[in-house]
């Protein structure tokens, strides 16, 4: 039964159904525009995509480097997710003025809030460069030797390529390594908060909630693009005026139904659907499991401290959310792995690989692949999960180890580049760190501390454990180390770092807390790091020719490239799904739905008066459905992963009908084996946004300046006529 089910999976929704994928915008011509006319698109290619006109990509940023962003008026108005926009929110706030728990409206431009490091970047054009980037390199011998004449192409490229001064040029890998695109991008950044709701509508359920379906959250915030008079990328200045895009989406009135085309535009970050199965087993069965366990002991300590104290709730809030993310996936990405059977659904399909490259005669050039990746994965284990071990503890779940990590890396820059070279380094540190100490508590760290060093000292490969954290008693550990370290303050830091850079590393080096932290990450760099990247180097070799081969078996699937952080298009329908037996969830909830989970006074689920208010009194303005109901969330069958966080949801005629946030649990595995028949994305309904701009913050004047329209009763108001006359005269011009 459990075979015939497999071999059922395996044929009826194999890793090229026609279904999924992260399509690059500017080759969408073909089969994808087929797929997507098929599914009900109105728009041809050349409107997604078009460097001779404006087309959807001038209205889609990359929103600082992690999610994306739509602009949604004339004036730069930009749409994002709340949780993309959190650092900028909670660095406005304070426990008097707390815009996380408020939610915060700028009632005019002068109201804008400018933030530092923060920008986003446009797409001017995306290009094939494989020859010129490739080029001299088959020649060569050693891996080595390939990727440094790749770098010296790409930054000669880089260099040359023509541009105007205020762009910039960027080159990416596609197919692992088997084609290369440059993409001329424009960056702006000032870019200033304009209004987000309060985090129980912007965040309402909060981690419980988080990766669930059905969903119930308004998960959205509102900046603004400013540019210099020549409406060209300017560091932040009050004489800065609102940008004025090339392109802007308008908003549907319509909502979705069953079916309707979707199609979700923007930045998926990284994705691995082309891993042998050993590579899947060893997520599931070692690294996924270790991370979750770290995180796990982390989350308990840090989440005591947050529910008994307001200013240590909003301290921790970003950086919580950000851990908790993760260690939620990685829970429903092992679920899912091993409930939809990947292993052997992906073993399944190397044998047929294996096959067809016998078939082909090819054996002398692809033949080895497979028994070359078992050997080599089995190699790479324990450093894998050694270097896990480490980039968890030290890097990302504790302060003072992170600390004394960039300190260790501080002397090194001393020893190696010379004293100027320390001092500039030093002055940027200095800056990072005291942004860091405004949001740190020596309780929360140290309790944090105790309990993942020990994680780390029991459960790390043994002959890769690093001394000072074996067999040792990890209470009294600790304690030496935040009673004895000056790390655990900004003041105790500064003082550290006072005098001449001789000086500062004597110091340093007395330090008991950078002690410890140098010691693991020299352990580090010594015996697992070297033998790590030189076996994943040799992995991603073999990655590079097992893609080139997959796409010579099978020249006429739809093998889409991996996710790179760059610009993809992917496309659907809405849909609900069949998540087990006997369950079945529809495709879209309503605010009926929040007031079901309504729990006063709870921190994940309690609802603002305001919105109780318009809930009771119906009062839902224009942007109710034809039942009178108002819809929040919605899902699709849109590939998409982290990064299309604040993507937007487009409708077959190119407007905006919803804010891509999130995906459905028990599809999260989707990153490394997608299942069309239970991968859903998640997204906030565009009716639920106007609403709580309109109705909710009583924000009208943002309302005024988007475009609000009628597609499917054809029925487009005044305003959008305008719209598209003052299009087709700009064509015109050009
Ligand atoms: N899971 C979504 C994504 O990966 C939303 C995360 C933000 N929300 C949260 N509760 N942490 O980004
Ligand atoms: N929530 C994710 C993001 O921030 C989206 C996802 O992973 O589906 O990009």
């Amino acid at each position: 039964m459990k075979l015939l089910r497999l071999l059922v999976v395996l044929f009826s929704v194999p890793m090229f159904a026609q279904q999924g994928g992260m399509w690059i915008p500017s080759l969408l011509n073909g089969m994808n525009e087929t797929e997507m006319t098929n599914l009900g698109m109105k728009m041809s290619a050349e409107d997604i995509y078009s460097v001779n006109q404006s087309s959807l990509k001038d209205a889609v940023p990359h929103f600082n480097g992690g999610c994306t962003s739509e602009v949604i008026s004339p004036n730069g108005l930009i749409l994002t997710n709340h949780h993309c926009g959190y650092g900028e929110i909670q660095s406005h706030s304070t426990v008097e003025n707390d815009y996380l728990q408020d939610g915060f409206w700028a009632k005019s431009y002068a109201e804008e809030l400018p933030n530092e490091d923060l920008e986003v970047t446009f797409i001017v054009s995306i290009n094939d460069v494989t020859k010129e980037v490739l080029n001299g390199v088959n020649a060569l011998k050693t891996e080595g030797e390939k990727k440094a004449l790749i770098e010296k192409n790409i930054s000669n490229l880089q260099k040359t390529y023509k541009r105007e001064d205020w762009q910039n040029v960027m080159i990416r890998t596609f197919y692992e390594g088997n084609q290369y695109m440059l993409f001329v991008t424009e960056s702006f950044e000032d870019v200033r908060l304009v209004g987000a709701p309060p985090s129980s509508i912007g965040k309402f359920g909060s981690d419980t909630d988080n990766w669930v379906w059905p969903r119930h959250t308004g998960d959205f915030a509102l900046f603004r693009i400013y540019a210099d008079k020549n409406n060209r990328p300017a560091k932040y200045s009050k004489d800065n005026v609102p940008y004025k895009p090339k392109h802007f989406l308008p908003i549907s009135l319509d909502g979705i139904e069953q079916d309707d085309f979707t199609m979700v535009f923007g930045y998926p970050g990284k994705t691995q659907e082309y891993l042998p199965s050993y590579a899947v087993e060893q997520i599931v069965n070692e690294l996924n499991p270790a991370k979750i366990e770290i995180r796990d002991a982390a989350l308990k300590v840090t989440d005591g401290y947050m529910r008994q104290d307001q200013a240590i709730k909003i301290q921790y809030a970003s950086k919580f959310a950000r851990i908790a993310n993760y260690w939620k996936k990685w829970i429903g990405e092992s679920q899912g792995l091993k409930k939809s059977n990947a292993v052997a659904v992906k073993k399944a399909y190397e044998v047929d690989f294996t096959n067809k490259v016998n078939a082909a005669g090819k054996q002398a050039e692809y033949g080895n692949l497979l028994p070359e990746f078992e050997r080599l994965y089995k190699e790479i284990a324990p450093y894998a999960l050694a270097n896990d071990y480490f980039q968890e503890v030290v890097l990302r779940n504790n302060e003072l180890l992170s600390v004394g990590f960039r300190l260790y890396q501080l002397e090194n820059t001393y020893k190696q580049n010379g004293e100027q070279a320390f001092n500039d380094r030093k002055e940027n540190l200095i800056k990072g760190f005291e942004a860091l100490y405004k949001d740190y508590n020596k309780k929360v760290d140290e309790d944090v501390f105790e309990q993942i060093i020990a994680l780390y000292g029991k459960n790390a490969p043994a002959n890769l454990t690093p001394a000072i954290i074996k067999n040792v008693d990890y209470a009294k550990l600790t304690d030496e180390v935040y009673t004895k370290s000056a790390l655990t303050s900004y003041d105790g830091l500064k003082a550290l770092f006072s005098g001449s850079a001789p000086d500062v590393i004597k110091k340093m080096n007395q330090d008991f807390g950078f002690k410890v932290a140098k010691d693991l990450a020299k352990d580090y760099f010594d015996k697992v790091a070297p033998k790590y990247q030189e076996l994943n180097t040799e992995i991603a070799a073999l990655q590079r020719t097992y893609m080139k081969a997959q796409l010579e078996m099978n020249p006429d699937a739809r093998i889409f490239p991996d996710a790179n952080s760059t610009l993809r298009v992917t496309y659907g329908k809405v849909d609900g799904y069949e998540p087990k037996d006997a369950v079945s969830y529809d495709y879209v909830t309503y605010l009926d739905g929040v007031m079901e989970k309504y729990v006063p006074g709870d921190y994940e689920f309690d609802v603002p008066a305001k919105l109780i208010e318009l809930y009771d009194n119906k009062d839902f303005g224009p942007y109710a459905d034809k039942n009178g109901k108002l819809p929040v969330n919605f899902i699709g069958t849109n590939h998409t992963t982290g990064g299309n966080s604040g993507s937007p949801a487009i409708d077959a005629e190119g407007n905006l009908i919803g804010l891509n946030f999130d995906r459905v649990w028990e599809g999260t595995m989707s990153d490394i084996y997608y299942d069309p028949a239970i991968c859903r994305n998640i997204m906030v309904d565009a009716r639920y946004i106007l609403f709580v701009v309109d109705k909710y913050a009583d924000a009208k004047h943002l309302i005024d300046e988007m475009v609000l329209v009628h597609p499917k009763e054809k029925l487009k108001d005044n305003k959008l006529k305008d719209n598209k006359l003052k299009k087709t005269k700009k064509n015109k011009k050009k």
